[in-house]
C-alpha cells in the first residue's frame, strides 16, 4: 500500500519506517526540511536502538522516501498517518493547531478517496474535528474516511512494540476503511480491534493514564514503606506476582517523565473535565509524581546538609534508560533546583548529554561515572541505564569525596553497599546508614 505519514517524529518516524519493513511504499513528510535533509542522508535525529538501520535498508530497497511537500505526498498515498505533535498548553489543554493545520492541507490536496489516520495521541472527540476540517476544506470534494490508530510505542522499544503488538486498536466509521486497515495491519498477525473512533482515542488516553496511575500507586506505597521500614522492591515483587496486578510498571523511583505520560494524563484531565466530569484520581497521580521528586530533594538536603557550593554527581539525564529524550525528565527538574540551591552537577549519561545540554546551562558533563564521581560531594542515580548496574562501586567510593549514593531508581542492594562502607539512599527503603 501508499503510505504518507506527516510529523517525522518519534512516532511518525519509526512507524513509517515498520510499514516500509513490512512492505509497503512510505513517504514520510515533515515540516522541518532540516530534519528531512539528515533523513535523506540516513542521519536519525534522535536516538532509537535499530533505527538507523531500519530507515536506511528500506530507503536503500526503495520503500522509505523523506520529503517537506505535504501536498505531494498526499497525491501519491491511499493512507494518511497523522503523527505531528500535540503538545501541552499551560493549561494542560492538548495543542491541536499542528493536527488542525496538517488536516486543512490533507483537504487542499486529495483528488481521489483517501483515508486519514489520527496516529498522534489526541484527546477524545479529535476524530470529529478532523473530519469536519477535511469537510471544509475538501476543495475536490472527494471520498474520505477519518481512523483513529493510537500508538503504544514505548521510547527504547519502539520498532519492536510496532511490530510485536499486545494490540492494534483502530477506531472506524466505514467498513470500506475497516477493509484497508484490516489489510494493512494483517502482516503483524496481531490482536486487532476495531472499535469507534471515539472508543479508540480513549483507548489511548485511559491506557496511559492507567499505566502512569499504576506508577505513581507504587511510589504512594514506597512513601509508605520507607515511614514504617518495609522493603517496597520486596512489596512490588508480591504484588506482581499476582496475575491481575502483573510485575510491570510496578518499579518505584522518583517519577515518570517523558513527552507521553505527563502531556496524555493533563490532557485527558482537561478533556474529561470539560465533558463533565472532574477527573480527581488522576490529578492525585499526577500530585504523587511531583511529590516524588520533591521528596528526593528532600533527601538530598538532609543528607548534604547545605548544597551551596557542594558538588553533586549525577548519573542518568534521559527520562529512561535506552532514550536520548529529556523531555519531562524528573532530572531536569532536580538538577534546576539544585543548581537554585548553589549546588555545583556533573554529570553523565549514555545518550542524553546533548540533549540535556540544550535545555539546562552551568553543568559539567564528564566522558564517564567515574569523571562524575571525582571530587563530588555524593551521587545520584536519575536513570536506570544499565551500565550504572555495573559500575566498580569500590573505584567510585574512593573517588567521591563522601560515600553518599541517593538511588533514585533502585538499582543497587542496599545491604552490599552498607558492607562496602557507602551510605545509601533509595526509595521506599530502609536507609542504610
Ligand atoms: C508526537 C506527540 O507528542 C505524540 O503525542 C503523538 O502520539 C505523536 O507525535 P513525537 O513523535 O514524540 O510524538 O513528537 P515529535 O518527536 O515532536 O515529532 C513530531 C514531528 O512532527 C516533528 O518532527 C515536527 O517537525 C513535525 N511536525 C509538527 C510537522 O511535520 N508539521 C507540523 O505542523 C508540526
Ligand atoms: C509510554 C507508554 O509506555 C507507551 O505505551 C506510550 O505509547 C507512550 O508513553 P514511554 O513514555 O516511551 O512510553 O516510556 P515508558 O517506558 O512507559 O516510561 C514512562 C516513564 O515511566 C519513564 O519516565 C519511566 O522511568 C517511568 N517508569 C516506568 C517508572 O517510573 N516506573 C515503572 O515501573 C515504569
Amino acid at each position: 500500500m501508499k503510505i504518507c505519514i506527516i510529523g517525522a517524529g518519534h512516532v511518525g518516524l519509526v512507524s513509517g519506517a515498520c510499514f516500509a519493513d513490512l512492505g509497503n511504499e512510505v513517504v514520510c513528510v515533515d515540516v522541518d526540511g532540516e530534519k528531512i535533509n539528515k533523513l535523506r542522508k540516513g542521519i536519525i535525529p534522535f536516538f532509537e536502538p535499530e533505527l538507523e538501520e531500519l530507515v536506511k535498508k528500506n530507503v536503500k530497497e526503495g520503500r522509505l522516501s523523506f520529503t517537506t511537500g505535504l501536498e505531494e505526498g498526499v497525491k501519491e498515498s491511499g493512507i494518511i498517518f497523522i503523527s505531528v505533535g500535540t503538545p501541552s498548553r499551560d493549561n494542560g489543554e492538548a495543542d491541536l493547531s499542528y493536527v488542525e493545520d496538517v488536516s486543512k492541507r490533507i483537504a487542499g490536496a486529495m483528488e481521489e478517496y483517501k483515508i486519514v489516520v489520527e496516529k498522534s495521541t489526541v484527546p477524545v472527540k479529535t476524530g470529529e474535528w478532523v473530519r469536519r476540517t477535511i469537510k471544509l476544506n475538501n476543495v475536490h470534494g472527494v471520498d474520505f474516511d477519518v481512523v483513529s490508530n493510537p500508538e503504544f510505542l514505548r521510547e527504547g522499544s519502539a520498532i519492536y512494540d510496532f511490530m510485536y503488538p499486545d494490540r492494534i486498536v483502530v477506531g472506524v466509521e466505514s467498513e470500506r476503511a475497516e477493509k484497508v486497515m484490516r489489510e494493512l495491519y494483517e502482516p503483524l498477525k496481531a490482536s486487532l480491534i476495531f472499535t469507534d473512533i471515539k472508543s479508540a482515542e480513549i483507548i489511548k488516553h485511559a491506557s496511559n493514564s492507567f499505566l502512569a496511575l499504576k506508577i505513581s500507586y507504587i511510589n504512594a506505597i514506597a512513601n509508605v514503606c520507607e515511614l514504617v521500614g518495609a522493603d517496597v522492591e520486596k512489596v512490588a515483587e508480591g504484588m506482581g506476582l499476582d496475575k491481575r496486578i502483573g510485575r510491570s510498571f510496578l518499579k518505584a523511583g522518583i517519577g515518570y517523565g517523558g513527552s507521553c505520560f505527563p502531556k496524555d494524563i493533563a490532557a485527558f484531565i482537561k478533556i474529561a473535565g470539560e465533558s463533565g466530569y472532574d477527573f480527581e484520581l488522576l490529578r492525585v497521580a499526577e500530585k504523587v509524581n511531583r511529590e516524588q521528586r520533591e521528596q528526593f530533594l528532600k533527601k538530598i538536603k538532609d543528607s548534604l546538609w547545605t548544597l551551596n557550593n557542594k558538588t553533586i554527581g549525577v548519573l542518568g539525564l534521559a527520562f529512561k534508560p535506552d532514550t536520548d529524550d529529556v523531555r519531562e525528565a524528573p532530572s531536569l527538574k532536580i538538577i534546576e533546583q539544585l543548581q537554585a540551591e548553589g549546588a555545583k552537577i556533573k554529570a553523565f549519561d549514555p545518550a542524553a548529554i546533548e540533549t540535556t545540554r540544550a535545555v539546562l546551562k552551568d553543568i559539567e558533563y564528564c566522558a564517564d561515572p567515574y569523571e562524575v564521581a571525582e571530587g563530588s560531594d555524593c551521587l545520584l542515580i536519575l536513570t536506570e541505564w544499565e551500565q550504572f548496574k555495573n559500575l566498580d562501586l569500590k573505584r567510585i567510593k574512593s573517588l567521591l569525596n563522601n560515600p553518599l549514593i541517593l538511588d533514585g531508581r533502585n538499582i543497587y542492594n542496599p545491604r552490599e553497599l552498607k558492607n562496602m562502607g557507602f551510605t545509601y539512599i533509595g526509595i521506599g527503603i530502609k536507609p542504610e546508614i
